[in-house]
């Protein structure tokens, strides 16, 4: 069958790009996915092996800040959805550095916004009412939660606190003006923490899982008990698809996956199912390999989404439980060491490793 509908999936090599690209080409037999990647440290070509459906697909090493390829590509495509999830989007790695942040995530989203005004609006190469612009964005951008707040909602104030999700807020702004100045048809998803296969080992479910492997100090930043509300990657990758054929022009939709753990909790969840996969390993018990260590700076407590706009409008709630996602996680990674060693054996992962964790 000949492929309906060309879609631009930007950061398709990271992780949770790779996950919708997988989720998109086994649910929807009419799309043809083009993957516009540039391939930084947190891009996996891995990820997109064994696809469901390969001639389907086409891989393009490129910028979403080269505004001329993306034009080039929506037009030879005839591309009637474009997905943004490129970015940089590793909090710590943008207290270090925040200036890729503002180049990938602010001029980058501004470039890919460009491209598609021209074609869009300008050269009309398609209806309008067939297009749209969607934009992963984060519940980060809210800012920090007190104990007893109630969770973020579509119209909680933008707050953000660390140069990421600054940045994150930043093209946001843009997506939304791009709607109401020009009527772009766009959405935007803010989402919760993810968590589930192909996700790089810098974040904390996957390093966690990597160290206690390896008998290495699991690190928690300051006192543990910060709170985030994770998210099946497959729950996310389905509500961006509802939203985008479902969801109104110009509206933002929150997801979350109402499980909302201390920090310290999940880490040792992950050490016990560790204890039951691996019970002969020498470093079992794994809780023992918990080490406090200073705190990341700006550190937000707590974040919690509320979604009963998503719920109530598009009758989307997340499928998957906390306790046998978080299991088929770790199976995952337990299954799929070659696809970790690729990573850790990468200089430039040590060179992280060292920078972040050596001094704490
Ligand atoms: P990731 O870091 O795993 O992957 C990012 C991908 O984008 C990589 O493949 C990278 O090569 C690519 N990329 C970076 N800069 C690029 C550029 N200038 N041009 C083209 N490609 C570029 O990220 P992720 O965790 O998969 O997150 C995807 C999106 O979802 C991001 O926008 C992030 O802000 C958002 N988000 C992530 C989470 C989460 O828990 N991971 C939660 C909410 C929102
Ligand atoms: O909330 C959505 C966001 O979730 C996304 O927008 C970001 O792209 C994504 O990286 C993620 O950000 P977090 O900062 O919440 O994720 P991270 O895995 O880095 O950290 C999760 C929590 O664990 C956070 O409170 C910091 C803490 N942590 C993290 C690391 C890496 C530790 O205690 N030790 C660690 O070594």
């Amino acid at each position: 069958m000949t492929p309906k509908k060309h879609i631009l999936v930007t950061g398709g090599a990271g992780f949770i790009g790779s996950n919708f690209i997988h989720y998109i080409l086994k649910k929807e037999p009419d799309i043809f996915v083009i993957n516009l990647d540039a391939l930084t440290y947190a891009a996996n070509l891995d990820n997109l092996k064994n696809l469901p459906d390969p001639t389907r697909y086409v891989f393009i090493h490129g910028n979403i800040c080269d505004q001329d390829l993306v034009f080039d590509l929506i037009k030879t495509y005839k591309i009637s959805v474009i997905i943004n999830f490129a970015a940089e989007s590793h909090v710590d790695r943008s207290i270090y550095g925040p200036a890729q942040f503002i180049q990938t995530n602010i001029v980058g989203t501004f470039n890919l916004l460009e491209a598609a005004k021209k074609a869009w609006l300008e050269e009309k190469i398609l209806p309008l009412s067939e297009v749209r612009f969607h934009h992963i964005s984060t519940d980060e951008v809210y800012g920090s939660l007190g104990p007893e707040d109630p969770p973020f909602s579509e119209d909680t104030p933008y707050k953000p606190n660390s140069p990421y999700a600054a940045s994150k807020a930043a093209s946001d702004h843009l997506v939304r003006a791009y709607f109401k100045t020009y009527g772009l048809p766009v959405s935007i998803t803010n989402c919760s923490n993810n968590y589930g296969p192909y996700q790089f080992p810098e974040k904390l479910i996957p390093l966690t899982i990597l160290n206690a492997i390896n008998g290495r100090p699991i690190p928690i930043y300051g006192d543990g008990k910060q709170i985030r509300d994770w998210l099946y990657v497959e729950d996310h990758c389905e509500a961006i698809w509802l939203v985008i054929n479902q969801g109104k022009p110009g509206s933002t939709y929150n997801i979350g996956g109402g499980n909302q753990p201390f920090n310290i909790e999940l880490v040792k969840k992950i050490c016990s199912i560790l204890d039951d996969l691996l019970p002969y390993s020498k470093y079992k018990p794994y809780e023992q390999l918990l080490t406090y260590v200073s705190d990341r700076p700006g550190h937000d407590r707590r974040y919690a989404m509320n979604i009963e706009k998503i719920k109530k409008e598009l009758s989307w709630e997340p499928k998957e439980n906390f306790h046998s996602g978080l299991e088929k996680t770790v199976k995952w990674y337990l299954e799929n060491q070659d696809w970790i060693k690729g990573i850790i054996s990468r200089p430039e992962y040590r060179a992280w490793i060292e920078k972040n964790y050596n001094k704490r």
